[in-house]
């Protein structure tokens, strides 16, 4: 009895996951061609403000109903943007580098003043919420990226939850791929990938040792020995050992220091540093530099206002390199600074930084997330762009009323005048 009473549940359960067909879109480009596919399922949790200073939470799934008109596509970049309910919106966006393509952000926007959803809601307008897509990287071109696993992508205020994803932007010839990039999550955790070079490697001395002589013709050859991309770092810096993060710091590095370039490994550094109302430290020590990163706080923004890097390369030779007068990654106090694609910094004649999926919050970090995050990228210019014209209008109203008040004392007072 009991045997049969499984067995049913088990054909009703795997009925039911058949049933979910998540949200299943194409997205064509101007020559009507499929340039965008995505079959996927999301589910969302939003916490938002009720009366009396509570807060209620949202759970809902990405419905199959959704419009695609927001999306587009080119050459490197394509966004897929759905639609949903009363003015919901929830998009990606990608952009390809050489044979891999990548998803950088995700924007999900939700409007408070949809009563179904977000019943009681004292809000009324439209939240949006930025984050980078986690995982949707390195996926090779003409290929169909693939995750069954769930992915949840949490921030204060909404959880987003990924799975059944297949997605291929980039699309050629009209077809979508059947070979597939699955996402690390599904692969079987089996041998570990020989992946990252041993750090102690013979140095082959051909770049640093650059010989001799001018050439007449040739300006010295910039050393690109290609190293890897750095591996992303998570840095948490907590005020004390029981509490949540105060800050957070999420990068891969690479520096180049006296023409020698050299990747950061996270693995074995000690993380150290403060958080201060108006001045907060972050301290990574690694085998081979210690870095110090200073924030500050001026009421409204924070940045990135100094960086002392010191260390020795493999081949002995030892750096200093101190800048007290950055103003790098800045963006409001209380959202997080972000930038996904790789970012070169000279921070003096002798060290240039490289960035690779920063992320940072130096300042008013809660529950230990990330708060919205502040774009480095163009899309943060589109937000930019029209609050700058609409103050600009402002201000042009304001003149013009002004004026015309003026004006209109000067006429009546100069026509008491003529009584
Ligand atoms: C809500 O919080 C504000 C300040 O945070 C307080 O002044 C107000 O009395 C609170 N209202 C209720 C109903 O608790
Ligand atoms: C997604 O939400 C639906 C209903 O809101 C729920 O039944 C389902 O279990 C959720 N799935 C996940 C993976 O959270
Ligand atoms: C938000 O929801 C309200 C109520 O459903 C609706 O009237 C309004 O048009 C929606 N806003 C947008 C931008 O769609
Ligand atoms: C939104 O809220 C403001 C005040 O909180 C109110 O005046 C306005 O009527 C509301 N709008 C809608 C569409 O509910
Ligand atoms: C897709 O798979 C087929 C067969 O496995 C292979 O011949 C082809 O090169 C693959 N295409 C890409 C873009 O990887
Ligand atoms: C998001 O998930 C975390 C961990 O499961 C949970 O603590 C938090 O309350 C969730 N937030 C929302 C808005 O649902
Ligand atoms: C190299 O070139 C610089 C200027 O072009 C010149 O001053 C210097 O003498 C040259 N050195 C040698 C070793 O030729
Ligand atoms: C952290 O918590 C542990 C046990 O919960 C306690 O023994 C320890 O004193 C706490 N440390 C601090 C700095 O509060
Ligand atoms: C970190 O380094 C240790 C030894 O140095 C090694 O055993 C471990 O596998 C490394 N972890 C990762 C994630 O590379
Ligand atoms: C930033 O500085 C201002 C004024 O110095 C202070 O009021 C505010 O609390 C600071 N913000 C954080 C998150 O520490
Ligand atoms: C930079 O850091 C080193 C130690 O890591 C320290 O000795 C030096 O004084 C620092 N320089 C500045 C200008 O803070
Ligand atoms: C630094 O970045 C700029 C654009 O952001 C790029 O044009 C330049 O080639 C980069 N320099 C190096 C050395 O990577």
């Amino acid at each position: 009895m009991y045997r049969y009473a499984s067995s049913v549940l088990f054909l009703a359960s795997v009925f039911a996951f058949q049933l979910s067909h998540g949200t299943e879109v194409t997205v064509k480009d101007k020559d009507n061609n499929i340039c965008l596919y995505a079959n996927l399922m999301v589910n969302f949790s939003v916490s938002y403000d009720v009366a009396d200073n509570k807060s209620a939470s949202a759970m809902f799934e990405l419905p199959a109903d959704v419009k695609t008109e927001g999306s587009a596509c080119d050459n490197t970049s394509s966004t897929l943007k759905l639609d949903f309910g009363e003015g919901h919106s929830w998009s990606v966006n990608f952009t390809i580098n050489g044979k891999k393509y990548q998803a950088d952000t995700i924007t999900f926007s939700y409007n408070l003043s949809d009563a179904t959803v977000f019943p009681k809601s004292v809000v009324n307008d439209t939240e949006t919420v930025i984050v980078k897509a986690p995982q949707i990287t390195d996926v090779s071109v003409g290929t169909c990226y693939s995750c069954k696993s769930k992915d949840t992508i949490e921030t204060e205020s909404v959880n987003q939850t990924l799975w059944n994803v297949l997605i291929q932007a980039f699309v050629m010839n009209n077809s979508t791929s059947k070979n597939i990039t699955s996402c690390a999550a599904d692969v079987p955790t089996t041998p570990v990938p020989p992946t990252t070079h041993p750090t102690t490697a013979p140095v082959t001395n051909s770049s640093t040792a650059a010989p001799v002589t001018n050439s007449s013709t040739a300006p010295p050859p910039t050393p690109t020995p290609t190293l890897p991309t750095p591996t992303t770092g998570k840095y948490n810096v907590k005020p004390d050992e029981n509490s949540t993060a105060c800050l957070m710091a999420n990068f891969g590095l690479r520096i180049s220091v006296k023409s020698v370039e050299m990747n950061f490994e996270p693995n074995g550094t000690t993380v150290s540093g403060s958080c201060g109302v108006n001045s907060s430290q972050l301290v990574l020590t690694s085998n081979a530099m210690t870095i110090i990163l200073t924030f500050t706080n001026d009421t409204k923004k924070f940045r990135l206002h100094a960086l002392n890097v010191t260390g020795k390369t493999s081949s002995g030779v030892v750096f200093s390199e101190v800048n007290t007068n950055l103003s790098l990654w800045e963006a409001a106090v209380g959202s997080s600074y972000m930038c996904n694609k790789e970012q070169n910094y000279t921070i003096t004649d002798q060290l240039t930084l490289y960035t690779f999926e920063l992320q940072v919050q130096p300042f008013g970090v809660k529950k230990g997330l990330f708060s919205t995050a502040e774009d480095c990228q163009a899309d943060a210019e589109n937000f930019i762009v029209p609050i700058a014209v609409g103050v600009a209008l402002l201000v042009l109203i304001l003149i013009v009323l002004l004026a015309y008040f003026i004006g209109r004392k000067r006429n009546m007072a100069s026509s008491y005048e003529t009584l």
